[in-house]
């Protein structure tokens, strides 16, 4: 188990503790019933004292996250149970939890295969809005016409015919894009790796939106990154604030989503596009411009990316194509230039040598096609009959203390409860109804909230989406309740 440890960080080291042991909780990477590490090697491996451990220990076990037994030690309780069975054979030592990982966290892992029949929790498409038929098609044809393509490896920087395809496309979006400084990635994912292995060290400062896309915060944590946030309004990131951390700080890098920013849905207006872009420019930074649904809007063409307006090469530009196209081909874009394009390239060789050729060349002929064209439009109307769904199950259902940003385009919908509601315990409700959606909690690099909520309505048919809204909505009114009358809280 990694636990990271930021002596210049603002929260104190029991707090530090404390969130990375509840992050490896909440991500699966510590199950139900394993011990933690005694005080005494804990405080040993961290250089902390022994009353730090123990107070962090404390707190875990007052939030139901542990729970101590006497002359045995401290055991996870995935469930947050007041009351754990303590029967010896519940516990076992894990030997492999001794091998130390660098890992802090991965959201991931929490909603990996989930039994659950309604998924509100992940920003995917519904794969019948998906062009399957078509891509199947390709991948038989390209199969055909070159037999050998499983025993060659591609190009490293990706295939050049979709490297051209790509600048194409992305010339419609307004990026500009020659084909030599476009890399193709596996999924966007990669192309946030790939940046933060190459520019990003232990110590070394990003800034992220509060709250942003969790497995994000899951790649800067794992480089040791020192993370500052700033806050997200209805026009995107609040540059002030960006502002007056820079110029105190400096960071390497800062990451936003400008476009139907995930979790929140807002939109950065152009000014602050700009005046983003002049603040790193002003401190010598790395913009990444993660861009992976604009191209899914309801009303309006939102505005064109911060790469559109970037002369020297600041921003670096990641267009995934799992939220539109197809996640099981794994290929996002990332767009670059000068020696960051050519680090980011030799990180790429370091990691995989190049993306596998044949999904590239089976999505070819779509991407070149008006078929593209066609299949973003009919995702279009469909996504929005599905949002206005959900808007309409939610003004009609959820009690007036729950309140929403409505989405102008992407995947995801923000709903905040009151301070009082922590969605993590919601959750667990909510999959006894078989119905999951993300914790805001997992949205947060530091100070985390949890009292908010992504509902992701992309994903089921709309019966289910249906179905699920109502479901929680009902689980929402319940938990409200419940708390007004059992606590005897000042906040009443
Ligand atoms: C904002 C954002 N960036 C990147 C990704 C990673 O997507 P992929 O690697 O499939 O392109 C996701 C996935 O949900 C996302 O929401």
């Amino acid at each position: 188990m990694h636990i990271e440890i930021q002596r210049k960080a603002e929260s104190s080291l029991s707090k530090q503790i404390y969130v990375s042991i509840v992050d490896h909780i909440r991500s699966g990477l510590l199950q139900e019933g394993i011990q933690l590490p005694s005080v005494r090697d804990l405080s040993k491996q961290l250089g902390v004292s022994l009353v730090t451990v123990v107070k962090a220990y404390k707190e875990l076990e007052q939030d139901g996250f542990v729970t101590s037994v006497q002359g045995k030690g401290t055991f996870v309780n995935t469930e947050r149970k007041e009351v754990v069975d303590t029967k010896q054979e519940a516990y076992s030592f894990n030997w492999q939890l001794s091998v130390q990982d660098y890992l802090p966290r991965s959201q991931f892992a929490r909603f990996h295969q989930v039994p659950e029949r309604i998924h509100l929790s992940s920003s995917m498409i519904d794969p019948g809005l998906l062009p399957n038929r078509n891509l199947e098609r390709e991948i038989h044809q390209v199969l055909s016409e070159n037999p050998r393509i499983l025993s060659q490896y591609g190009e490293i920087q990706g295939d050049a015919q979709l490297r051209h395809a790509m600048y194409e496309y992305l010339k419609r979006l307004g990026v500009p894009a020659a084909p030599e400084n476009i890399l193709v990635t596996s999924g966007s994912q990669q192309g946030i790796d790939l940046v933060a292995r190459t520019f990003v060290g232990p110590g070394d400062v990003v800034v992220m939106e509060a709250p942003t896309y969790p497995g994000a915060i899951d790649v800067f944590r794992g480089r040791g990154a020192t993370i500052l946030t700033v806050p997200v309004d209805h026009n995107g990131m609040r540059v002030d604030i960006l502002q007056n951390l820079c110029d105190k700080y400096k960071p390497k890098v800062i990451y936003t989503i400008p476009t139907f920013h995930n979790p929140t849905g807002s939109v950065m207006t152009p000014k602050r596009r700009r005046q983003i872009l002049d603040i790193a420019q002003s401190i010598q930074s790395i913009i990444i411009e993660d861009d992976p649904w604009s191209e899914i809007y309801f009303d309006k063409k939102p505005p064109v990316p911060i790469k559109s307006i970037d002369p020297y090469g600041h921003v670096i530009y990641l267009k995934g194509l799992s939220k539109t196209l197809a996640p099981g081909c794994r290929i996002g874009i990332l767009v670059a230039s000068g020696s960051i394009f050519s680090r980011l390239l030799a990180a790429k060789a370091n990691t995989d040598l190049g993306s596998p050729l044949l999904t590239q060349k089976a999505i070819l002929p779509f991407i070149k096609s008006k078929k593209m064209t066609d299949h973003m439009k009919k995702l279009r109307t469909a996504l929005r009959i599905r949002r206005d769904m959900v808007l309409e199950v939610l003004s009609q259902h959820a009690p007036s203390e729950v309140s929403w940003i409505i989405p102008q385009g992407g995947l995801n919908l923000w709903v905040s409860l009151p301070s009082w509601i922590d969605t993590n315990h919601l959750l667990l409700e909510a999959k006894k109804q078989q119905l999951t959606f993300l914790p805001g909690s997992a949205c947060y690099p530091v100070e985390q909230e949890n009292h908010h909520l992504r509902l992701s309505y992309s994903y089921m048919s709309e019966q289910l989406l249906h179905q699920g809204v109502t479901t929680l909505c009902n689980i929402f009114h319940s938990e409200i309740s419940s708390k007004k009358v059992h606590e005897s809280s000042p906040y009443f």
